[in-house]
């Protein structure tokens, strides 16, 4: 909370308890699909608690390496997997985005209820607005619209979070989607400059008629990324890798990454399990991201042995020669930095502009009838159709930047409350 006075910061977390029960329902963008393919997105996640990577990790079906690759941190090192990860930390989370009812979501999370859970402390808590009360309690078929509700321990819900892939490329560049949860204090411009992005590029893919978003919103922001060529039988096939980050794949053998330079997949072997296929080009002596170079009179004769899928179970490569004007430097691979122990507001990988609001405070507050509405406008349908016209998905939602209008929304509230 640095920077943030105490007294802003306590209306902070009021306003954010008692936002989504005043009728002003969160905006998420979606992606139509049909088929049944997948395609990889990720999640921007928040930790709600102290957490140790492999917890992370298993809270949404992921691979502890895999978590860490996708966030830059150190992988490889002893232990990494029981690193822990302060609360407040923000990741990103490597998932598969399906296409199920007709629209990209990743439904591949199980969560199994602890004693005291309610729909709204596992939504708003533990997957930190990722998903609503409202959208696990249909995902499952529960009855009970009463967010608040104890859940069965041991209950097992499916979680279905929200992802878009948009055929991985934004403006005919490679991209990669990040479901972004709006947080309090956040607006689209600082948002966009944190990832680098415009405003006018958030608007056209979240087809928002305007730059302005309210808390729990959750917007895709495209991340400029490396895209693969592999083929339709590898079962890594469109694996795609964000710039500065790394992936996993082929077991865990091969690890590529992505920049910082070239916006070119680069895959080495990755040494994290002992039993790994030969990743030797055939016909050669060089490994797989083996780079040799011949400076000729008529240039340089770069020759590289790179990766091209996991199929079946084979790690497939091929060596690829050929001139070019001049001979290569040594690979530049994105830094990979230990994970963080405090919360760190400046670090690399973009944590939330916004400290969160404390999970045992989400869903305190009772939610009003269906009858009332913040500020008269209807609120069922509370997606955008993603990347249409702008036109006819403006958000009403207010713009949260000010602690003036926090503070009136919160008395709006108390107000809506005090008739009930
Ligand atoms: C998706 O991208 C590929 C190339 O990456 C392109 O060939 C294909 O036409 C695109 N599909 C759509 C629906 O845009
Ligand atoms: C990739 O990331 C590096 C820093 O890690 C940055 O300098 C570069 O501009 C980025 N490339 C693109 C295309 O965003
Ligand atoms: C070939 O790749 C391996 C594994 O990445 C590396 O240890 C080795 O130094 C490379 N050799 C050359 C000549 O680049
Ligand atoms: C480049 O080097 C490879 C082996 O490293 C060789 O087979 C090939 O003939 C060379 N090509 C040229 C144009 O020199
Ligand atoms: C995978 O291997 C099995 C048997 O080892 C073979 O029948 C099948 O054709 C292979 N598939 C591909 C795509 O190579």
């Amino acid at each position: 909370m640095a920077g943030v006075s105490g007294s802003v910061a306590v209306a902070m977390v009021v306003a954010m308890v008692v936002l989504v029960p005043c009728g002003v329902v969160a905006k998420t963008t979606i992606e139509p699909c049909s088929g049944s393919d997948s395609c990889q997105a990720l999640l921007g996640y928040t930790l709600y608690a102290d957490m140790k990577v492999s917890e992370v990790a298993a809270l949404f079906g992921t691979d502890p390496a895999a978590l860490l690759a996708a966030n830059a941190l150190d992988f490889s090192g002893p232990g990494a997997a029981h690193r822990i990860l302060p609360m407040g930390l923000f990741v990103r989370v490597p998932t598969r985005c399906a296409c199920a009812d007709g629209v990209r979501k990743s439904v591949s999370v199980r969560y199994a209820a602890r004693p005291a859970d309610t729909l709204a402390t596992v939504a708003d808590g533990v997957f930190a607005g990722l998903a609503s009360a409202d959208q696990i309690r249909s995902a499952n078929g529960l009855a009970s619209a009463d967010p608040d509700a104890p859940l069965d321990a041991g209950q097992a819900l499916v979680i279905p979070l929200p992802c878009v892939c948009f055929n991985s490329s934004d403006n005919n560049l490679p991209a990669t989607y990040l479901s972004y949860v709006v947080q309090v204090g956040d607006t689209v411009p600082v948002i966009a400059a944190g990832y680098e992005t415009t405003v006018t590029d958030i608007m056209n893919v979240n087809a928002m008629g305007s730059p302005v978003a309210a808390p729990g919103d959750i917007l895709a922001i495209p991340l400029p990324a490396c895209a693969s060529t592999f083929p339709k039988s590898a079962s890594d096939h469109g694996l795609i890798v964000a710039n500065g980050t790394y992936a996993l794949t082929a077991g865990n053998c091969v690890q590529c990454s992505c920049g910082p330079g070239s916006l070119n997949l680069y895959c080495t072997p990755a040494s994290l399990t002992g039993s790994c296929p030969s990743m030797q080009c055939s016909n050669s002596n060089v490994l797989l991201g083996n780079v040799s170079t011949h400076p000729t009179s008529a240039g340089c004769n770069v020759s590289s042995c790179s990766y091209g899928g996991f199929v079946n179970g084979t790690i497939t490569t091929s060596l690829n020669t050929g001139l070019q004007p001049r001979c290569p430097g040594p690979h530049q691979f994105p830094q990979l930095v230990d994970p963080p122990t405090t919360v760190n507001h400046a670090s690399t990988f973009l944590p939330p502009l916004s400290a969160p609001a404390p999970a045992e405070a989400a869903g305190a507050i009772p939610p009003p009838s269906s009858s009332v509405q913040g500020g008269g406008s209807f609120t069922l349908p509370k997606v955008s159709k993603a990347k249409g016209p702008a036109a006819g998905s403006v958000s009403e939602a207010p713009s949260m930047n000010k602690p003036h209008q926090i503070l009136s929304i919160f008395a709006f509230c108390l107000l809506l409350y005090s008739q009930m």
